[in-house]
């Protein structure tokens, strides 16, 4: 019972900056109103491409901002080497691809086991904590604490897109059992991808779930009324 812990992504700050290639909006200036507001982290998603997040924002807010960063990353060489030099609060590892419009799908953990295991290890070796977002499936959720993360972010990307009431509950139900069994398993576990105000409460109600990442709904309405009251609306229908 109480406030369940929100991440809010800022990334989507930056994309209106970048489409000017100017200085505003400035991301690190909504850290730290997203951080009056009452959030529990910072999220930030520094892409191969750039596309949004810089090495100047991901530097400053590690330098400025007092909440937690979380850094969704893909497992790049280089972005490692970022990581593991700057040491956010915790690592979200994403799959990435350049053409796609945003994450598209979880990370294929079970496939991929071995070399993920290798990166998983080097951060925790920095002193990072490290979460794998993953579709909600057992055998993505036991290869990822096989992995040696600590925490999983279940992806609710097809709840967020079900139309029809039936489909919306078979998300629900794969979202309620894969967040019951991580956490059986000793896993921390995150949700987020499309969660909006419109849809977050049936998630809210899924006890097993200890957190939720969200950015672009909260973006899209501090557009009208401000990102301190944006956070803060989700913040209180995030209270249990
Ligand atoms: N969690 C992860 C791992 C993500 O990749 C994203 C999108 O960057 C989000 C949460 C936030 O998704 P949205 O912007 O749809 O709220």
């Amino acid at each position: 019972m109480g406030q369940m812990r929100l991440g809010v992504n800022i990334d989507h700050v930056a994309t209106v900056r970048q489409a000017r290639m100017t200085y505003e909006p400035d991301p690190i200036a909504a850290a730290y109103e997203v951080e009056r507001a009452g959030a529990h982290q910072i999220v930030m998603h520094l892409r191969e491409d750039r596309r949004h997040i810089t090495d100047r924002d991901f530097e400053l807010a590690m330098q400025t901002v007092h909440l937690p960063i979380d850094l969704e990353m893909a497992t790049d060489p280089q972005i490692v080497a970022i990581a593991t030099k700057w040491k956010p609060h915790i690592c979200t590892l994403v799959p990435e691809r350049r053409e796609e419009l945003t994450t598209e799908g979880g990370l294929d953990v079970a496939g991929n086991l071995a070399s993920l295991k290798e990166v998983v290890g080097e951060l925790l070796g920095a002193g990072i904590l490290v979460s794998l977002f993953i579709d909600p499936q057992e055998e993505q959720i036991r290869a990822s604490q096989e992995s040696g993360a600590q925490a999983i972010e279940l992806h609710t990307g097809e709840y967020a897109n079900a139309k029809e009431r039936s489909e919306v509950a078979r998300e629900l139900e794969r979202l309620s059992e894969a967040a019951a069994l991580a956490s059986s398993l000793g896993l921390e576990v995150a949700a987020g991808h499309g969660l909006t105000y419109q849809n977050v409460t049936p998630i809210v109600n899924i006890m097993d779930i200890e957190e939720l990442n969200i950015g672009h709904s909260i973006v899209s309405r501090a557009i009208f009324v401000g990102i301190e009251r944006a956070v803060s609306d989700m913040l209180a229908l995030m209270r249990r």
